[in-house]
């Protein structure tokens, strides 16, 4: 029996949301200072009068109306070159002195150890290969947690392929790191280890305190990849790097954070340049940089009521999902675990199938082990908690989540299973 909120053209929460976006996109049109108009060409359709929702927050949070408000300001007020020395610059290197400041008393760190860049996935590159590159004296050994971000994987394969030796470290079913492995895989010639603060795929927090006091006993720098937990949960303590991703907090896409502790050797392993502390290459984005710190820190705030909001729809999600549904396995620590993430596979069903049906019902999803991948090969975190890996839903809750949308979900879940498993064949689905 459909809930009321399932009739046709009465859209939910994430529904206007979707409405939002399909208006913006079809209005698409102005007449810039230029004179020259520009369009929005070839706008998809996008599910205005479904009544899904909107829950690939992992993925990226849409934009918090902070960040849209400072992107709009900055534009006009910091678009000159921070470098230079006339009026204008010295604008816009204001900006971004305020930005640093005010980004860097959200993680607690001082200004001049934040830096802006391009991405996450850049923030990650610059602090895996420039720690390593700082200490190749003390050897070329770097230490990887099995469920890191492709972002950290590839830094580390490229370390290999250059002469580098890489120890990765397993976890347990639920995705947390195994602390004892990760201090037995320290050695004297260990020049950098790498833990992320949370996993992107199935939400597990890794015990980043111990680790990283662990790493200190040892003399070996830690780098902390927190693209998925910072501006949700506190910024653990004791590492010497960290990066994060602005677009993960509601800020604008293309803004990553690199954080580098003082008294850290860092060292770059790109062309010199001189922007950004001679740390990352390329003419500043100061606009960006604006957004994000703004959007940060009323994100922040937020989360003091959403977090615990989203916390209790995971849990709702995570006991309903496996009563509704036959022959399911939800992943991932139940407890130690982000406020807005949750997986489970369901056996006999593909999940690229799965989320294709879902997407035709509204609901915006995403798979570890599906076309969402550059491949079709299973989740490599899900391989390494040794878990189902096929018919793979991670469900990551955006933060103005309300119950009717996870009620909606949950309601169409069983019927959108059972469908598919008796499409291929099965009897008892
Ligand atoms: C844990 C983790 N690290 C790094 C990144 C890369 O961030 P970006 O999308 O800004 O490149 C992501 C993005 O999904 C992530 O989840």
């Amino acid at each position: 029996m459909p809930s009321p909120q399932m009739k046709p053209g009465v859209p939910g929460r994430s529904g206007r949301y979707f409405t939002r976006v399909r208006d913006t996109l079809a209005r698409g049109s102005g007449t810039p200072r230029t004179g020259c108009p520009v369009s929005v060409v070839d706008v998809p359709s996008l599910p205005g009068d479904r009544p899904g929702a909107y829950f690939d927050a992992a993925s990226t949070e849409p934009p918090h109306p902070a960040a849209r408000e400072a992107l709009l300001g900055a534009l006009d007020a910091g678009w000159a070159d921070p470098a230079r020395l006339y009026g204008a610059a010295r604008g816009a290197r204001l900006l971004l002195d305020r930005a640093r400041a005010r980004t860097a008393g959200v993680l607690g760190v001082r200004p001049d150890e934040v830096y802006f860049t391009t991405s996450g996935t850049q923030a990650v590159h610059l602090a895996v290969l420039g720690g390593l590159r700082a200490r190749r004296r003390a050897g070329r050994h770097l230490v990887i947690g099995e469920v890191e971000h492709s972002s950290v994987l590839h830094a580390a394969e490229q370390h290999e392929r250059e002469g580098g030796e890489v120890t990765r470290v397993g976890v347990d079913r639920t995705g947390r790191i195994d602390v004892d492995a990760f201090a037995a895989a320290l050695r004297p010639d260990t020049a950098l280890a790498c833990l992320q603060s949370a996993n992107h795929e199935v939400g597990t927090l890794q015990p980043v305190d111990e680790v990283a006091a662990i790493c200190r006993t040892a003399r070996v720098p830690l780098f902390v990849d927190a693209a998925q937990s910072v501006g949700r949960t506190d910024v653990p303590e004791g590492w010497s790097m960290l990066a994060a991703s602005a677009h993960k907090w509601g800020g604008p896409a293309g803004v990553g954070l690199l954080v580098v502790r003082k008294n850290t050797r860092w060292r770059s392993p790109l062309p010199d340049d001189e922007r950004e502390g001679r740390r990352v290459p390329g003419f500043e984005n100061v606009p960006g940089a604006v957004a994000a710190a703004a959007a940060l820190t009323a994100y922040r705030e937020e989360m003091v009521e959403a977090a615990p909001r989203q916390s209790a729809l995971v849990d709702r999600i995570r006991a309903e999902v496996p009563r509704r549904v036959p022959d399911v396995e939800v992943v991932g620590d139940p407890v130690r675990r982000l406020p807005h993430i949750v997986t489970f596979s369901c056996l006999y069903v593909e999940g690229e199938a799965l989320l294709t049906e879902l997407d035709r019902l509204g609901f915006a999803v995403s798979s570890g082990s599906s076309c969402t991948a550059d491949t079709l090969r299973p989740s490599h975190v899900l391989e390494a908690m040794k878990v189902i890996t096929h018919g793979n839903v991670r469900v990551s809750l955006p933060r103005d989540v309300q119950a009717p949308d996870v009620d909606r979900f949950l309601a169409v879940l069983p019927d959108t299973v059972g469908r598919l498993r008796r499409s291929a064949g099965m009897t008892t689905a």
